[in-house]
């Protein structure tokens, strides 16, 4: 038997799948904070409805239809629309990327905590899911939307014969391209050589850091590490696709964006192998989160390898989305600027600040040319526009658990004064312009895309 989303009936049903979700219990178990949903007024519910949660260490203690003035009392307030709350219950909408966006509305707390537990969000939303509902202005009962099923991809046509010369032809480059320009701006940019990095000081500077700083620096470097090669090895399926289409600015702009990911991944082991030394190193893989493994040994290669086999705009979109938009985006742009600060408030480490800094500058191409690539895929197809939601949802909640893993093991005594609020703002803030830039282009016709500006070029 279905219930009326957000009446007593469902908020009872709610509650005991709640209390029967392991993993709830599991991520909420710091959380104790009472959460009031509030659904806005709507035809036939002129006040609207709320419910209040009283959530504590992962159980749910009561879930009550109660008034306003109750519903303010939590310390969580969040509302939507009748369309939203029914697009996250039936599993069409990630309730962390609907908080991102504005589609829920946080109207009381603070969101880097919700972030934060962003884990715990989506087994609460999970929880919401197993409630047999329907909706107020439904007559018949709804049904959880189906899972979008993967296309069967064919075997990739490929042409063994060159048959003529782009760069011979009458209109050679398309020189006020987007590409072309970043290809210019890498020229100019990216001739710095990790060889040329002095690490004298770094050693000398290594010797004096205390173990519980030295063991700070040595994972993030390892993290970071890791993370550039696979960004090296896992470009290359989306090089060929890009070159495939004959795209030969991007194919241009392509190349310059491997050869720096080769020199970070170069820059990293020369720290680690001079100034750490080999033989202090111990196996790094103790510092890899399952946050981390699973963004960067899963769902990297996973979207990215996906386009030996399905170069199609969707596998496009998902690749980017997932290296640009994610790897890149919230996670390097965003550790590369907190470790660089880190380093330069405590006036340590001036070679590896130096590399950081100039790495920094590599990745924000990076990341204007991925912006860039989803803005053509959205605006060539505007069906694409839910795929990057649906793709960013599901990648949201590991990135911010990559962050919190930086963090946990320090406790409230970080070797540095690190600030986790400010670290996972700055990445939202950087997401948040990105998307909006994205979906004002699922809009446009791809003659109407201005591009990037200039000075992003
Ligand atoms: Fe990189
Ligand atoms: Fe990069």
């Amino acid at each position: 038997m279905s219930h009326e989303v957000f009446s007593p009936a469902w908020a009872e049903v709610f509650r005991e799948q709640i209390n029967r979700n392991d993993e709830h219990r599991r991520a909420a178990a710091g959380w104790e904070h009472p959460v009031s949903l509030v659904l806005e007024p709507v035809a036939g519910i002129p006040d609207g409805r709320r419910l209040l949660l009283d959530l504590w260490h992962g159980e749910c203690r009561s879930a009550r239809v109660v008034d306003a003035a109750t519903a303010a009392t939590a310390d969580y307030v969040l509302s939507a629309s009748l369309d939203h709350w029914r697009q996250i219950f039936l599993g069409t909408s990630d309730p962390i990327l609907a908080l991102m966006q504005g589609r829920v509305k946080l109207q009381k707390g603070g969101m880097f905590a919700l972030a934060r537990s962003a884990g715990a969000a989506k087994q609460l939303v999970l929880s919401a899911r197993r409630v047999p509902t329907h909706f107020p202005d439904e007559t018949v009962p709804a049904v959880s939307a189906p899972l979008p099923v993967a296309s069967t991809p064919g075997p990739v046509a490929v042409n063994t014969t060159r048959t003529s010369f782009r760069s011979l032809e009458a209109r050679g480059f398309d020189r006020s391209s987007f590409p072309y320009r970043l290809f210019q701006r890498a020229k100019r940019d990216g001739v710095w050589n990790p060889s040329d990095i002095d690490f004298t000081r770094d050693r000398a500077d290594w010797q004096r850091l205390e173990p519980r700083q030295q063991d700070l620096v040595l994972r993030l470097t390892s993290l970071f590490q890791g993370g550039e090669e696979s960004v090296t090895e896992d470009i290359l399926p989306l090089l060929l696709a890009i070159s495939r289409e004959g795209r030969l600015e991007e194919e241009m702009y392509l190349t310059t964006f491997l050869f720096e990911e080769a020199k970070h991944m170069e820059f990293f082991r020369r720290f680690l192998d001079e100034v750490v030394g080999a033989e202090n190193l111990g196996d790094l893989s103790r510092f890899e989160s399952a946050p981390y493994r699973r963004i960067i040994c899963e769902e990297l290669p996973g979207a990215m390898r996906a386009l030996l086999h399905d170069p199609s705009p969707a596998a496009q979109l998902r690749a980017s989305a997932t290296y640009n938009l994610v790897v890149e985006g919230t996670l390097a742009e965003t550790g590369y600027r907190g470790y660089y600060a880190m380093l330069e408030s405590a006036d340590l480490l001036p070679g590896l600040r130096a590399g950081i800094g100039l790495l920094k500058r590599d990745e924000s191409r990076h990341i204007a040319y991925g912006v860039y690539l989803l803005e053509r895929l959205v605006a060539a197809d505007h069906a694409l526009w839910p795929e990057l939601e649906s793709r960013m949802g599901d990648l949201l909640e590991p990135a911010l658990g990559v962050v919190r893993s930086l963090f946990d093991p320090y406790g409230d005594r970080m070797p540095f004064p690190l600030d986790q609020d400010e670290f996972i703002g700055f990445a939202l803030s950087q997401f948040k312009s990105r998307m909006a830039r994205i979906e004002r282009a699922s809009r446009l016709a791809p003659h109407e895309l201005s591009g990037p500006g200039e000075d992003e070029a």
